[in-house]
């Protein structure tokens, strides 16, 4: 077999067999195939695409380049949750404490920020002392102890996707569906979870731009999860905006805490509520979705499942006492407010740019190896829907940089408005099963 005929054949549109697969993906990890090929292969899937069983057979070779874990030896169903990135996606933080104050086992892998868009493994570190890597034994013993555990990504976890990744990074071939669905769903599928619950999202911050395209990207997960024996199922959720008022790190676990008190904005709280009820559903604490909606939100209501964001930042290591006292999370030097130039109502606000504002700020990496400062980013005040006159505050930005004024103007030019009110945001456009 050999590269360049493969490259032709997908070129051409035709469909690639599993031993192909195989073949191109073992070659490039190993060193045989070279990048330039891999890069054109990779163009060649993003203008052909791929049929269900290819995509299915890309998965299962990502999966088998590396380790898979074995959590066998946590009890109960483990459920594990993943989002495809978004700006101001804290929902996992509020989900972990939220769904384990159920007794049902979360045992979840997470990533760090790349680009406009945050990692559940960066805002956590910006909690002091807080413990992003256990071993295996501590891994199991928390989630059969305190039902929850939170680690990142083991470096032999999935390496075709990672080595993959960072060239689909630099040769624009990251907005592929087979190519985001086998990379979600081969390190979902090798972190040895029984459930998966997605978190697709869509709109000016997403991947995916259209709804018509989110939905087919989460279908083509779902089946993949499927015919891999994993109960899977995605939401389609809205990523035209931010989601909620805090995008940053330690800005972002600060409004955790607000959401696990029941005092977060409505569109972070409904879609925290709706996946973290199919969660409980599938991990077998109700037998239907309404039944779990109406617990869970008494549970964020009564702000319980705090106590268990503690536990969980306690056992990591971390200083549970920020939960009580936000104000010893990290702080910035500088805060500049963002101001509105004209009046009506915030008909958009586009949640690319605002991650690229954070970023500018020092909340996100351009690149893989750079630092992060955790106490930078954007605290939005104004969103869609609401009304503005001239000269109000629509953003306040944190950094410790003292030059901002580029992240200030890509922050204002993030703000449309209109002189009629819009129509409401759409949390939930679809859910697949
Ligand atoms: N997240 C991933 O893990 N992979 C992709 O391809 C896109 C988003």
């Amino acid at each position: 077999m050999r590269a360049v005929d493969l490259i032709q054949k997908k070129k051409r549109g035709e469909v690639l067999t599993k031993d192909e697969i195989d073949f191109l993906v073992q070659g490039y990890v190993n060193d045989e195939i070279p990048d330039y090929q891999m890069s054109a292969f990779l163009m060649a899937v993003y203008f052909q695409g791929m049929n269900k069983r290819e995509t299915a057979d890309l998965t299962l070779a990502f999966v088998n380049s590396g380790d898979q874990n074995d959590l066998s030896a946590i009890q109960g169903i483990k459920v594990d949750k993943h989002s495809s990135g978004g700006v101001g996606d804290k929902l996992s933080l509020v989900i972990i404490p939220l769904v384990a104050s159920l007794g049902i086992p979360v045992a979840k892998m997470s990533g760090r920020g790349l680009g406009h868009t945050g990692g559940t493994i960066d805002k956590l570190e910006s909690i002091e002392g807080f413990q992003t890597v256990l071993d295996p034994e501590t891994f199991i013993q928390n989630v059969n102890t305190y039902k929850m555990a939170i680690v990142g990504q083991s470096s032999n976890l999935t390496p075709a996707d990672k080595k993959i990744y960072a060239l689909r990074d630099v040769t624009a071939t990251v907005d592929s569906i087979p190519l985001i669905a086998s990379s979600i769903m081969s390190k979902k599928i090798a972190s040895g979870a029984d459930c998966i619950v997605l978190d697709v999202k869509v709109g000016s911050g997403a991947f995916m731009k259209s709804v018509d395209q989110a939905i087919e990207l989460a279908e083509t997960m779902v089946e993949i999860g499927k015919s891999l024996n994993r109960k899977t199922i995605a939401v389609v959720t809205d990523m035209s905006q931010p989601l909620g008022h805090e995008v940053g790190n330690a800005n972002e676990v600060k409004e955790t805490i607000e959401i696990l008190r029941g005092k977060g904005a409505e569109d972070e709280t409904t879609v925290v509520l709706t996946l973290a009820s199919y969660m409980a559903v599938l991990g077998g604490a109700f037998n239907n979705f309404d039944s779990a909606y109406l617990k869970l939100s008494q549970i964020l209501k009564a702000g319980s499942a705090v106590e268990k964001f503690k536990e969980l930042i306690r056992i990591q290591g971390g200083n549970p006492e920020v939960v009580d006292a936000p104000h010893k999370l990290p702080q910035s030097k500088y805060h500049i407010e963002v101001k509105a130039s004209e009046s009506g109502y915030v008909s958009a606000i586009d949640a690319e740019s605002i991650g690229i504002t954070a970023m500018l700020l020092g909340a996100g990496r351009e690149k893989k190896e750079d630092q992060i400062d955790f106490s930078a980013g954007v605290t939005m005040v104004k969103k869609v829907g609401d009304d503005v006159n001239t000269g109000d505050v629509l953003c306040v930005l944190h950094t410790n940089r003292k030059t901002w004024e580029e992240a200030s103007e890509v922050c204002r030019k993030a703000y449309s408005f209109t002189n009629a009110k819009p129509k409401p945001i759409t949390y939930i456009y679809k859910v697949i099963r």
